[in-house]
């Protein structure tokens, strides 16, 4: 029997690392942050001084992850020099430097291998921009969540603010754009619904309100 699947992509501020994690507590499986894996490669690159177009490098940095950095699929633990940075790869500069590595097909790649061998029973909850288009392709359940720009921008806002991160809404509407448009334009892998998924606008939503609507689905499926 196939090792279940659900997949949520979709851009950032549309909840979709809050839903992953509710729903892989309630069914009780396995979760992949699969974003976090490009912030470390574009962290760890930033504290090596190594430019964020070095292909050859990055693609490095990206192979010795799971060697280098105390990784598990459930959680991502990263030490420095043992200095734990885990914390540090939330930033928004830490999000920008993971865009634009992600944007380099060799370190996609190399992050591939890492992602699939999170499939473990008794199934997994992946989240990112590409795990229903191109690393778990025959998942059963792909969601696609949507949110207007402006609903996004004032979560992440809420969020940064919540954190005593002082923050500007205007300027982080401008990088949140920036982002979104590197991430669908690039040519690998680039941020777009499965043909398969089933697409979710969360504008109007709370968490609750769509993490009932996921619920239905997997139950559908048998999952619950
Ligand atoms: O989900 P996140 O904000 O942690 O992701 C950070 C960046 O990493 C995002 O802007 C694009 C990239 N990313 C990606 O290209 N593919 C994924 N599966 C996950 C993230």
């Amino acid at each position: 029997m196939a090792i279940p699947i659900i997949t949520i992509d979709g851009p950032s501020g549309t909840g979709k690392g809050t839903l992953a994690a509710r729903l892989a507590r309630l069914l009780g499986w396995h979760m992949l942050d699969s974003g976090a894996l490009y912030r470390v490669v574009g962290y760890v690159a930033r504290h090596r001084q190594v430019a964020l177009d070095q292909a050859d490098q990055l693609s490095d940095i990206a192979r010795s992850l799971a060697l280098e950095f105390r990784l598990a699929c459930d959680s991502v633990q990263i030490l420095v020099n043992d200095e734990d940075v885990t914390e540090k790869i939330r930033s928004e500069i830490a999000g920008s430097d993971a865009s634009e590595v992600a944007a380099i097909p060799a370190v996609r790649e190399a992050l591939l291998v890492y992602q699939r061998e999170c499939l473990r029973p008794p199934g997994l909850v992946a989240d990112g921009r590409d795990m229903g288009t191109v690393v778990f392709t025959t998942a059963a359940l792909k969601i696609f969540l949507t949110a207007s720009p402006e609903v996004r921008a004032q979560r992440r806002y809420k969020q940064l603010k919540q954190k005593g991160i002082d923050v500007n809404l205007a300027r982080l509407s401008e990088d949140i754009a920036a982002r979104d448009r590197r991430d669908e334009q690039r040519t690998v892998s680039p941020l777009r619904p499965a043909s398969d998924a089933i697409i979710l606008d969360t504008t109007a939503l709370n968490i609750a309100s769509v993490e009932e609507a996921v619920k239905v689905l997997a139950q559908e499926h048998g999952w619950l």
